[in-house]
């Protein structure tokens, strides 16, 4: 019996399918929504979304999923009212308190992207702390976005590059995509495969635009702290039956012969 290999003669030219993704990255949106619809303060969507977030990071853990990304706070948040910038970051602070021994003890690595300088030296120490404390951990790396931004990340790649070829240690004709990649927030990070928005909006808003050239995208029409294992499962489960040519033609593909 065959092996199924491309030698294989006789095989039919099935495009291969993608396998189970390695970086999942998760637009949690609809908190607000999810506690509009029930008669509850936002906050309470917030909290909830916390609960959610919870059981994804086990089930990543269960999946074998490598890195998962939340965008827990994006630059643009800053502009809600007081009182929700208060209780979205009280949420992150008893996040990382209360669930970072957790995190620990599934060998989880925490690693937070974002602009830092700003921030209150609070959030800064706990941030700092998570990923200090989970450093050495070899498990799913869970990135968490916090005052993150994709087009301020890019321009301040930019700007790093500028400031070398300034200083005479980067030449300009050695600015290449893989300069650019090394200066973001995510230099070490694989680009996602998936990028998962939850409420049904479908867009990016400001997220991963540069590691998302190639990522498959999926609008999911429940609001985040419905999101369930389920439904990861389900996305994962979606996520297998896409092609992903990376602007290339699938093995088999007919034109393939004749493009010249
Ligand atoms: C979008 O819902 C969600 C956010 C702005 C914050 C997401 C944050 C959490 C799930 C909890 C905090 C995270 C950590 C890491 C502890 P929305 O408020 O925009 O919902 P809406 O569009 O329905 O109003």
């Amino acid at each position: 019996m065959g092996d199924g290999g491309i030698l294989e003669l006789g095989a039919p030219a099935l495009a291969p399918r993608s396998s189970a993704p390695r970086h999942v990255a998760l637009i949690m949106d609809g908190n607000g929504r999810w506690a509009a619809a029930r008669g509850l303060p936002r906050f309470e969507g917030h909290r909830r979304g916390v609960d959610a977030l919870r059981k994804t990071v086990r089930a990543a853990i269960e999946f074998g999923i490598d890195y998962l990304t939340v965008y827990s706070f994006s630059v643009e948040n800053w502009s809600r009212p007081p009182e929700e910038v208060q209780s979205l970051l009280a949420l992150l602070h008893r996040f990382i308190r209360n669930d970072l021994a957790e995190l620990q003890a599934n060998n989880v690595r925490v690693k937070v992207i974002g602009e830092r300088e700003g921030l209150a030296p609070e959030i800064s120490a706990l941030l700092l702390e998570a990923e200090q404390t989970t450093e050495a951990n070899t498990g799913l790396t869970l990135v968490v976005a916090f005052n993150y931004g994709a087009r301020q990340e890019i321009t301040a790649a930019a700007r790093a590059l500028a400031e070398e070829v300034a200083a005479g240690r980067l030449r300009p004709q050695d600015i290449d995509t893989e300069a650019i990649a090394r200066r973001l927030d995510t230099a070490d990070i694989p680009d996602p495969d998936l990028i998962i928005r939850t409420s049904g909006e479908q867009r990016l808003s400001n997220f991963m635009l540069w590691q998302a050239a190639y990522a498959e995208l999926l609008f999911v029409p429940v609001h985040w702290p419905d999101f369930s294992r389920a439904d990861f499962e389900a996305a994962i489960d979606d996520y297998a039956q896409r092609d992903r040519r990376f602007g290339g033609l699938a093995p088999g593909d007919c034109r393939a012969k004749t493009a010249s």
